[in-house]
């Protein structure tokens, strides 16, 4: 079995069930409590916030934990746009955005808010000139995604950031970094990141655990309500097993985030000689994306067909758009791209993580080339 389908979720890596066993049984208290079992629990999550903080260069008391990447990205946004609406009611964000940001954006249109959704180019990039064109003088938001889940592309969120701030240090800028915490170097203080969403499953964690980094004195709503756990913006008890996790694949990542980066970009590497020979594909952001995703269209397929054609060769990977029977949804990603409509039916993502092998690789090239020719000799007769 070739797992390359990383960016929906990577399996927990071995240290982490290791962390998870040894303190499963013994680190049960709850952290409010004032006992030492309640000190040693909350003990273990300032160690967490600390190691993640340490990887985007933030304080490690800016860092909240959420359920998850659409929790925090949800709580970003809407938490941000409620309380400061007083200062504005415009916010800005771009077209292909995970759904977590632009089903919260909607929620915002229909309270009222006015939203721009800037459209990248054909390579997937944000330019910074549209960003400049649609910020406002009651712009209070803007959100970018610093990774594309899809396509992979990878933004300037160092020059976008400092961009606004020299425009008007009070628009606060959100980066949904979902697809590059722990992949791709990121500096809050030098990008002037506001508000930043990272999720644990993503990089070898448990699922269901989230962070958000929320710089100092940014002023945000809770959208639940309960006790004082984190700063009451995120009440309720901690999910300390996730939180375990979490810092254990952080410690992970940090330790190992160029030496996984160089293998994984070895990995791409291969997938692209070996498939670039296929008649009709077309390569979606190849330059200009992050080496742990592939996204790749094939003429006249139906990404679907492929993909399980790919499964039973036991090779496992992503639609780059889902498809309903009886109506036709296309990703949303590959239209902001103006990707041709030829291609839009049979695109196929393919992500890739540290745990995956060159071998793979090259076994992964011989199936595609094989579920393609059974492929198309079963149109040719059809
Ligand atoms: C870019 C991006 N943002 C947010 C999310 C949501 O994260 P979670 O699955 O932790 O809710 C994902 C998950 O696929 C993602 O890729």
């Amino acid at each position: 079995m070739i797992y390359f389908d990383n960016s929906s979720t990577t399996m927990p890596k071995k240290e982490v069930q290791e962390a998870i066993n040894e303190y499963a049984l013994t680190l049960y208290g709850n952290p409010s409590s004032l006992h030492r079992l309640g000190i040693d629990s909350e003990k273990m999550i300032l160690l967490a916030k600390r190691e993640i903080s340490e990887i985007i260069n933030s304080d490690s008391n800016e860092i909240i934990f959420t359920s998850g990447g659409t929790e925090s990205n949800n709580l970003a946004v809407i938490g941000t746009a409620m309380r400061n609406k007083n200062n504005g009611m415009h916010l800005v964000t771009t077209e292909f955005e995970h759904a977590s940001i632009l089903n919260a954006f909607k929620y915002l249109e229909n309270q009222g808010f006015e939203i721009t959704y800037i459209k990248p180019d054909k390579d997937g990039i944000v330019n910074l000139e549209n960003v400049k064109k649609a910020i406002r003088e009651d712009t209070i938001l803007v959100s970018i995604m610093h990774v594309n889940n899809e396509i992979g592309s990878i933004q300037d969120i160092d020059e976008i950031g400092n961009y606004i701030k020299k425009i008007k240090k009070e628009i606060y800028f959100h980066v949904d970094a979902v697809q590059s915490f722990g992949k791709l170097k990121i500096d809050v203080k030098q990008a002037k990141i506001d508000l930043l969403s990272i999720s644990a499953h993503k990089i070898h964690g448990y699922k269901g655990i989230g962070a958000l980094y929320i710089r100092k004195n940014t002023r945000i709503n809770p959208l639940f309500f309960g006790g004082q756990q984190e700063k009451g913006i995120r009440p309720g008890t901690e999910n300390l097993l996730g939180i375990i996790s979490f810092l254990k694949a952080a410690q992970l990542v940090k330790k190992d985030q160029k030496t996984n980066f160089d293998e994984v970009k070895k990995i791409k590497e291969i997938m692209v000689e070996g498939i670039k020979t296929i008649e009709n594909i077309k390569f979606n952001a190849l330059n200009n994306s992050i080496p742990y995703i592939l996204n790749v269209s094939f003429k006249g397929l139906k990404g679907e067909v492929l993909l399980h054609a790919l499964e039973q060769r036991g090779l496992f990977v992503s639609t780059g758009s889902a498809c309903n029977s009886k109506k036709k949804i296309h990703s949303h990603v590959l239209e902001a791209i103006e990707l041709e409509e030829k291609y839009l039916d049979g695109t196929i993502r393919f992500s890739f993580s540290s745990l995956n092998t060159e071998d793979e690789a090259n076994r992964a090239v011989a199936i595609i080339h094989e579920s393609m020719s059974f492929l198309n000799r079963i149109m040719r007769r059809s």
